[in-house]
């Protein structure tokens, strides 16, 4: 019998039992500081359950209707006064007619409202206001444009992710707002998911490291919020959400115990760690239960043994949820009940306020205990003191002169031109020569929209052409690489607007066959429209059939084709694939994708990214790279036509170069790792070719034998270098036992004694982990 080592911080215990709210000591962790304190010795039931309440903006502004208020917006202020000083609603969020301002609008609205809760309120109070900047500040006409976070993944670069988050925190305060819903620490695993594009990709480590970049980029090195170029980030969606079973947005997921400790929990213990001060819920339910109604994951998980000691706020509407949709409450009262006693301290409403009074029902009833409320309070008014919104409840846009700046323009793009992904380049087609003659066709051809997707300028990207005119779309860098006159475009498809975004019409393929004929190549944009949650829901993975169309019509012109892919998750491509010279994966690479994609299809930048998901070949082999041994079925020779082995289009952690790298001489320190002991690694890497590139050196180990089959290999480490021309570096990696655990057969993570492999590059070696 091997015998087993406990590692981590985990005291595991069984988390999908019975779920009717036991005692918890999650509130005795939480800091009490003597501004808050006092505050809340002072308040009513009714004050404090405010401070629990959120609602979007769209309630409080004129002609206030759901979804829509009268433009331009502005606040209601005897709505306002109903929500703030009738209510006592503590936060709100979103902006108005799902619809961009100006920093100057923000300040507006927010100074108003600060003005309400604080001069007009017993308590005083300053509201929190938050919102979605996912790649940049989202809701501000003006603000700086990133990749999305599965571009960012595609970088491997951690300061670049960092910089990114630093850069949309200070825009996000030059728009008076200190909250943000950000970042997404979902697994990206199945391409299904309509918000895979919002992950940092597949990978535990790979997403651990780099939530991490970006909860410090929101919040700084120390955490302290109270500096105003500085947000609360608010890590989501906590737990488990993104593999449901169907591939579609808040649909149930199957995930044990076992697996979202291995798999989905990390990255958040992580940015825990890592000091982020709020987590928003899973709009989903695992195992048949709704997170938001799980006392298991919210308070014994989240706030207990991780001791989580910050703000927990729910999804849209997700205590409604609970009886609407998953039908765990029998009325919206019940539902409350449930999910504040599961641990939510906030309920992101957002269209009315029956909440409040059922919530203050409920205490009176004796249903929510006082030291819940007093508990769920205190970690608001924590965030809030922390923010500094009681000495400045609002920022002012001109104490932000780098808004929108070239200094800040010039990190969007450097960061999209290391997300551009070469993933083919037969026979070196790549670069293309700038006296070309192109044809470049295909629906994301000119289009920001595609560039940029969901949550820009609004939720589903669709006003995208509003405010980001001045960029340039990839016919437009095009143009500027090769002349105007050597560019002909023929979209050949075009998206519909609107919601049904995968419907193409009105193409005229044999039009773009036809303008084919002059030029020396074409370049072909395909992908997605943009689109996040439900209406990025998908039946079928495959690209569209009149994309694939275009794709094998142009390719039949005997012309080399280059692929740019423009989308948000891996869609297939696999029978076009073999007759496209090259192919490029820009993800959604924002406002500079344009620029960025022309500069390595023209060679003016010598792609590095690498892809953070194993992109699918077929619809039904859905497997990611960490995956167990049995996965690998090769047909038996001669014998039966079986399917069974890992077929994928591109592994996870590929991407071509415009020069080339060798490996060599990778040494360990020790053939031993012993408790609390480390492995040194080193790797030499040398730029073997004739220009200057960027490498990501990956280390992925594999445990030979394990109490629970092991996954065939696990990344470990990695490291982004850049290398001239003949130029070698060594490149140096720590290992420890805590590096190569994994959770078992008990739910408890643990390392277990025997041997392990080392991989960097095609390059091996091997440890024994002793006790
Ligand atoms: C999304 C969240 C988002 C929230 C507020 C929800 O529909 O699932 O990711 O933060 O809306 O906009």
């Amino acid at each position: 019998m091997k015998k087993v080592i406990l590692v981590g911080m985990f005291a595991t215990g069984i988390l999908f039992g019975c779920s009717s709210p036991k005692k918890s000591d999650a509130a005795s962790m939480v800091e009490r500081i003597p501004e808050v304190e006092k505050l809340l010795s002072q308040m009513t039931l009714e004050e404090k359950v405010g401070q629990m309440a959120q609602v979007t903006l769209d309630v409080i502004t004129v002609g206030a209707n759901a979804f829509v208020s009268d433009e331009p917006a502005r606040l209601d202020m005897e709505l306002v006064r109903k929500a703030i000083v009738e209510y006592h609603v503590g936060s709100i969020l979103n902006t108005a007619n799902n619809r961009a301002r100006t920093p100057e609008t923000w300040h507006t609205i927010i100074s108003q409202l600060q003005d309400v809760a604080m001069n007009e309120t017993r308590m005083g109070i300053p509201i929190i206001y938050g919102v979605d900047a996912i790649h940049g500040t989202t809701y501000t006409a003006g603000a700086t444009f990133f990749p999305q976070q599965i571009g960012q993944a595609a970088t491997w670069n951690r300061e670049l992710v960092r910089r990114g988050g630093e850069i949309t925190a200070y825009e996000t305060r030059a728009s008076s707002i200190p909250w943000n819903f950000s970042p997404v620490l979902d697994m990206g695993r199945d391409p299904r998911f309509p918000r895979m594009w919002e992950t940092f990709g597949e990978d535990v480590y790979l997403a651990s490291a780099l939530g991490v970049e970006l909860v410090k980029g929101y919040e700084g090195d120390d955490n302290d919020i109270s500096d105003p170029t500085r947000v609360a980030s608010c890590l989501k969606h906590f737990l488990g959400y993104g593999t449901p079973v169907s591939g579609k947005d808040r649909t149930p997921a199957l995930i044990p115990e076992i697996e979202l400790r291995e798999r989905h929990l990390p990255p958040f213990e992580a940015a825990i760690k890592a000091g982020a001060h709020t987590i928003m819920i899973n709009s989903g339910l695992i195992n048949g239960v709704p997170v938001h109604a799980s006392f298991e994951l919210l308070t014994k998980l989240l706030k207990e043994e991780l001791g989580f000691t910050g703000l927990v706020v729910t999804d849209w509407a997700d205590i409604e949820n609970l009886h609407n949709r998953d039908r765990v409450a029998s009325t919206q009262k019940e539902a409350v009940k449930m999910a504040i006693n599961a641990g939510i301290d906030m309920s992101m409403i957002p269209y009315n306020f029956d909440f409040c009074d059922y919530l203050v029902e409920l205490v009176n009833e004796g249903e929510v205990s006082m030291a819940r409320i007093d508990d769920a309070v205190r970690r608001v008014l924590n965030t809030k003191y922390k923010l500094g919104l009681f000495e400045r409840p609002v920022t002012h846009y001109e104490d932000y002169p780098l808004f929108g700046s070239e200094e800040f323009e010039a990190d969007a793009y450097r960061t999209a031109q290391e997300s551009i992904t070469l993933l083919k380049n037969e026979g070196n087609v790549l670069p293309l020569p700038k006296t070309a003659r192109v044809l470049l066709a295909g629906p994301n051809a000119n289009s920001m929209r595609t560039l940029n997707g969901g949550w820009t300028y609004s939720w589903q990207g669709e006003k995208v052409h509003e405010f980001a005119d001045g960029y340039s779309t990839i016919l437009d860098a095009v143009k500027a690489k090769v002349g105007e006159r050597n560019v002909i475009f023929r979209e050949g498809v075009r998206y519909v607007d609107g919601a049904s975004y995968w419907v193409d019409e009105a193409y005229d393929i044999a039009g773009a066959v036809r303008a084919a004929a002059g030029v020396d190549y074409i370049i072909l944009a395909l992908g997605e429209n943009s689109y996040t949650e439900k209406p990025g829901d998908l039946h079928d993975l495959i690209l569209s059939d009149n994309q694939l169309e275009l794709a094998s019509a142009l390719a039949k012109t005997g012309k080399p084709v280059v692929l740019v892919l423009n989308q948000g998750r891996p869609r297939l491509i696999r029978t076009i694939e073999p007759l496209m010279k090259g192919v490029i994966n820009a993800y959604l690479p924002g406002n500079f994708g344009g620029l960025a994609v022309a500069d390595v299809i023209f060679g003016d930048f010598n792609p590095g990214g690498k892809l953070p998901f194993t992109y699918p070949l077929y619809a039904n082999s859905l497997v990611t790279y960490d995956h167990k041994p049995s996965e690998h079925q090769a047909k038996m020779a001669g014998m039966y036509d079986y399917e069974s082995d890992f077929a994928i289009q591109y592994p996870f952690g590929f991407g071509l170069s415009y020069t080339t790298f060798e490996y060599s001489d990778l040494q360990l320190n020790a053939t031993t790792l012993r408790p609390n002991g480390t492995v040194e690694v080193s790797v030499k890497v040398k730029n073997s070719g004739d220009r200057e590139g960027m490498e990501v050196v990956q280390l992925y180990t594999s445990d030979l034998f394990a109490s629970i089959t092991p996954d065939v290999k696990r990344l470990r480490g990695f490291d982004k270098i850049s290398l001239k021309p003949g130029e070698e570096k060594t490149v140096r990696f720590t290992l420890t036992p805590e590096d190569v655990s994994f959770i078992n057969a008990e739910n408890k993570r643990v390392t277990e004694p025997g041997d392990f492999d080392v991989m960097i590059g095609e390059l091996t070696a091997r440890f024994t982990y002793v006790k």
